[in-house]
């Protein structure tokens, strides 16, 4: 473990130390949920009411994590979760996660609303997936599809449950309203948080320039600080099965749904030929009021799971977390905001301080249940 994270030992360490690095208003944006934020709150609570049975007196002197995701063995059943603007935790941050991830030998979901392009994510040698929102103007979404296959990407990610922009108020208070504007408030943020704007910020402005929407088409690239997107690449708000539909017949790699959360989706998802689903809902960002996925894991396991890979994200802090879903019937699962701790108070050693500490809870969890492989946790739901 390298000294700087001897402090940091579990997730909510590198939570609080987050906290302290990055502007309130950025933190906020990473942390928090939408409207009342009751699903954050209830998502926590349903996962620690996700109990399991330990099956005493086995052998646990050789515990095994190896997973098998889309065809491919790794050694850990996670997938770095696709997170929008990553590149403002830490500079270049979608390069640092993905380096976090190839160490690790697991995936990493780029984001269509990533601020590093993924021409140079993929140099990081980790093995990428590319999230989609779908823009207006199918045919540009087609580009950029084109884009990342071309740069590595094999699985794509549609994003499903983002039909209307979220309502997420303290965005508007702390000045970080997309696009960012330029407010006193925010300049005070910034100045009080001295590592972020000089490691993070400055380092943008003098390599770069101001970050801007790496994946958007030159033309209609945005300054994050400008008034609007082009409406071309607005995303669509009239996003449909023909849409999945027309991805199926052009995505020549695996297509994975995220952010199914009932039975009769999933199936449709099936059907329309997709090769997983996440169960999802959007670590509580998006609509608040949307059931948790523990609530619905099962189900949707029964129902779907000979037929496709079922993955689910939405709260883990913890191994336990990652075992509980797994025990619930996924067979991989998405972190988000927990590497996205690491990435701010270390960077790319951060985000793998994060994924080291969930490997050796999920380890310590299994040796307890009596489970030296991940199937073997079906078997600990009480
Ligand atoms: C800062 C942030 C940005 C996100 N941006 C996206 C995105 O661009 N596309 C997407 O499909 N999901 C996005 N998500 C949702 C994550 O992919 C994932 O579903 C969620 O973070 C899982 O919950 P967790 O953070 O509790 O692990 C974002 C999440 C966070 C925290």
């Amino acid at each position: 473990m390298k000294a700087a994270f001897s402090q940091i030992l579990n997730v909510a360490d590198a939570r609080r130390a987050a906290a302290r690095r990055l502007p309130h208003g950025l933190f906020a944006y990473v942390d928090r949920g939408s409207e009342d934020e009751t699903s954050i709150a209830l998502n926590r609570l349903d996962l620690d009411a996700v109990r399991l049975a330990p099956r005493i007196l086995r052998d646990v002197s050789t515990i095994s994590t190896l997973a098998s995701i889309l065809g491919r063995e790794q050694p850990l059943p996670l997938v770095i979760a696709p997170t929008a603007f990553a590149g403002l935790v830490w500079h270049d941050g979608e390069f640092a996660l993905a380096q976090a991830a190839a160490k690790a030998g697991i995936p990493f979901c780029v984001s269509t609303q990533s601020i590093t392009p993924i021409e140079h994510i993929a140099e990081s040698g980790a093995q990428l997936w590319f999230q989609l929102y779908v823009w207006k103007n199918r045919q540009r979404m087609l580009g950029l599809l084109e884009r990342a296959w071309a740069a590595g990407a094999e699985t794509l990610v549609l994003t499903v449950d983002t039909a209307m922009p979220p309502n997420r108020e303290y965005n508007i208070r702390n000045g970080f309203g997309m696009p960012l504007k330029a407010s006193w408030r925010a300049g005070l943020d910034v100045a009080l948080h001295p590592r972020w704007a000089v490691g993070v910020m400055l380092r943008a402005l003098l390599t770069g320039g101001v970050p801007s929407y790496a994946h958007y088409p030159e033309a209609f690239r945005s300054r994050l600080g400008r008034e609007t997107l082009s409406d071309e690449v607005a995303l669509a708000r009239d996003v449909t099965w023909t849409d999945v539909a027309l991805l199926r017949r052009q995505w020549r790699g695996k297509l994975v749904l995220k952010g199914i959360l009932r039975v009769d989706d999933a199936r449709s998802a099936a059907e329309h030929g997709c090769d997983a689903i996440v169960v999802s809902n959007h670590g509580a960002r998006n609509l608040d009021c949307a059931v948790g996925p523990t609530q619905v894991l099962p189900a949707i396991a029964e129902a779907v799971g000979g037929r496709m890979e079922i993955l689910a994200d939405s709260g883990v802090r913890r191994g336990a977390d990652i075992a509980r879903f797994l025990a619930l019937g996924a067979t991989g699962v998405m972190i988000g905001r927990a590497p996205l701790f690491g990435l701010a108070i270390g960077g790319s050693d951060g985000a793998s301080r994060v994924i080291e500490i969930l490997s050796s809870e999920l380890r310590t969890t299994m040796g307890f249940l009596g489970s030296t492989e991940l199937r073997q946790l079906r078997e600990t739901l009480p």
